[in-house]
């Protein structure tokens, strides 16, 4: 039975005050134990240190919403993930599209990316899915069997496992428009299938999560939908108050 796992990204919102007062604000609002979900929120890392000291002492994590995967040295303005690891990351989103499309990265980078966070033990959270175009040309399927091959190319069948990933189709990214829960049973149904021979049939505890326009109001019908673990939620998990109830959503699967 998978864990399901509900990621806020908070993208580049939030000074530290914010959210230092986001985080007493959703330990409020969460029971004080874990009951069935874990809950992860991804800071910009000015943030990271300020959501560790928030979460203190409950079972909340924080994790990252990217590194550089060089392990030191002259890279100026980078992070690497030994510094995510020392500030208790325990997840670091990676491969997001806001990132290929803004920062140029490619298949190349994201799959060592994916490599070293996994080396380090820190679990991955890849995230894969179609541009509008590709869907209407019925390619959803195509390009996301694509990005997955090349985006896990350097892992071994047992690594594989401890990656988790996010169905997040580029158009329902921030546009208020969702795919349905079909939409998101179907591609994790795909994603497993595509993933079956690499993973040597393992591919029961891998968690498959879905993304784009989550909110309070439509998170029910991912929460019950086939093979959907979880959700990455980016402009609601902003506000505490819709974060928690995205999160007790997944409490009654
Ligand atoms: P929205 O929830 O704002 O659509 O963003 C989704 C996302 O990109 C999460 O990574």
């Amino acid at each position: 039975m998978r864990q399901p796992l509900v990621v806020a990204n908070w993208k580049m919102n939030m000074t530290s005050p914010e959210a230092s007062a986001y985080c007493q604000s959703l330990r409020g609002l969460l029971p004080d134990e874990a009951t069935r979900a874990e809950v992860v929120v991804c800071p910009p890392f000015t943030a990271i240190e300020t959501v560790r000291a928030g979460f203190a002492g409950s079972y909340l994590r924080v994790g990252a919403q990217n590194f550089y995967p060089a392990s030191k040295g002259a890279y100026t303005g980078e992070v690497s993930i030994a510094m995510l690891k020392a500030l208790d990351c325990s997840y670091v989103i990676v491969g997001h599209s806001e990132r290929r499309l803004h920062f140029g990265e490619t298949a190349e980078t994201i799959g060592n990316k994916v490599k070293v966070a996994v080396e380090h033990g820190i679990t991955p959270i890849l995230c894969v899915g179609e541009t509008m175009s590709e869907r209407s040309l019925g390619l959803t399927e195509k390009v996301i069997g694509q990005q997955l091959l090349t985006c896990l190319k350097h892992l071994r069948p047992a690594e594989l496992e401890k990656v988790v990933i996010a169905y997040e189709p580029l158009w329902a990214i921030g546009t208020g428009k969702s795919a349905t829960a079909e939409d998101a049973a179907q591609l994790a149904k795909y994603i497993r299938e595509k993933l079956y021979r690499l993973m040597n049939g393992n591919t029961d505890a891998m968690r498959v999560l879905y993304g784009g326009s989550v909110t309070p109001n439509n998170i029910a019908d991912f929460a019950r939908a086939d093979g959907v673990d979880g959700a990455l939620v980016g402009g609601a998990s902003l506000d505490p108050g819709k974060f928690a109830a995205i999160v007790r959503a997944f409490e009654v699967k």
